[in-house]
């Protein structure tokens, strides 16, 4: 095991040292939520974004949030080796309890655990990827990122099992997220995703795509889409802090538009690796 530095509770210590009692309600509940932060060039990426949906994660259950956004700035940057493309994993849970109990204990400091990690290079955004899709077996309160997280670990395991690297998730009939990705789709010629709802994760990577979209007058849309309507799409994309934007080519074993990355994902990721480009120069200067 890569004994790295991690952070838990105030302190920084090697990863084969931090240690957490059998009694965290993350361990015992899954009681807590967790950030995916990238890092490119040792600049955090959108971390304010990322600090409010933190902020909004632990409002949505009940949890008080134990850092100002300085402060957890201050705290995940040592985590960082500024070298290339990383993310910081961090995750906040309701603490160590006396005694398992379901309701939430009084005057129990929260478990604080954060460590950075290298972004390997994900050889699908060049080939693009095999999904299928899958009955939204998940909660009603996916916009809260839960560690509970077995809907979304069996959703991906069943793509893994099937030789593909995501499942899209369809509730009610109409298409939601991937179990670890937001979904975007070219229908008609319009680049189309689904809109914030409790029944998707508001991904910070979908709202850089949406902005840059705009930017460069690519049309979209934020609309819901049905699973046939998904099935006439020209291009399919898979979006998420480590993975970026990755084009699925070939949905329940059949080719999505001529089965190979589209137009404009071709266009999107150059505009996207253009950007995150910039934001590492400017802070290089600074
Ligand atoms: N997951 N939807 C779900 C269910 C996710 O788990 C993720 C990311 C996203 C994309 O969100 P963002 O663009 O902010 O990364 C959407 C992270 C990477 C994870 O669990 O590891």
């Amino acid at each position: 095991m890569e004994n790295k530095t991690v952070y838990l509770n105030g302190s920084y210590l090697p990863l084969n040292e931090a240690k957490v009692s059998v009694l965290d309600r993350g361990f015992l509940f899954g009681d807590g939520v967790y950030e995916v932060i990238p890092a490119y060039s040792g600049n955090l990426f959108r971390i304010q974004d990322h600090l409010q949906r933190l902020e909004n994660s632990l409002a949505g259950i009940r949890l008080a949030n134990p850092f100002s956004n300085g402060q957890w700035q201050a705290l995940l940057q040592p985590l960082l080796t500024g070298i290339g493309d990383e993310y910081i994993y961090l995750q906040v849970t309701r603490g160590v309890a006396n005694k398992r109990d379901h309701a939430f204990p009084e005057n129990v400091p929260a478990t604080v655990f954060a460590m950075g990690s290298k972004i390997a290079p994900f050889p699908g955004r060049e080939t693009g990827v095999k999904a299928i899709t899958l009955d939204d077996l998940r909660w009603s309160l996916c916009n809260i990122k839960a560690i509970t997280l077995l809907g979304n670990i069996l959703h991906r395991q069943a793509a893994v099992d099937q030789n593909c690297a995501e499942a899209l998730l369809v509730k009610d009939g109409m298409v939601t997220e991937g179990a670890a990705s937001n979904v975007f789709a070219v229908i008609d010629g319009v680049l189309v995703t689904p809109p914030k709802s409790k029944q998707i994760l508001p991904g910070i990577t979908r709202d850089v795509i949406l902005e840059l979209a705009v930017q460069n007058k690519l049309a979209c849309c934020e609309e819901t889409f049905s699973l046939p309507v998904l099935q006439t799409a020209s291009e399919i994309w898979v979006t998420s802090s480590t993975r970026e934007i990755i084009p699925v080519v070939e949905l329940d074993g059949q080719a999505v538009g001529n089965g190979k990355p589209g137009p404009v994902f071709h266009a999107m990721n150059a505009i996207f690796q253009a950007y995150k480009q910039s934001l590492s120069a400017v802070s290089y200067q600074s």
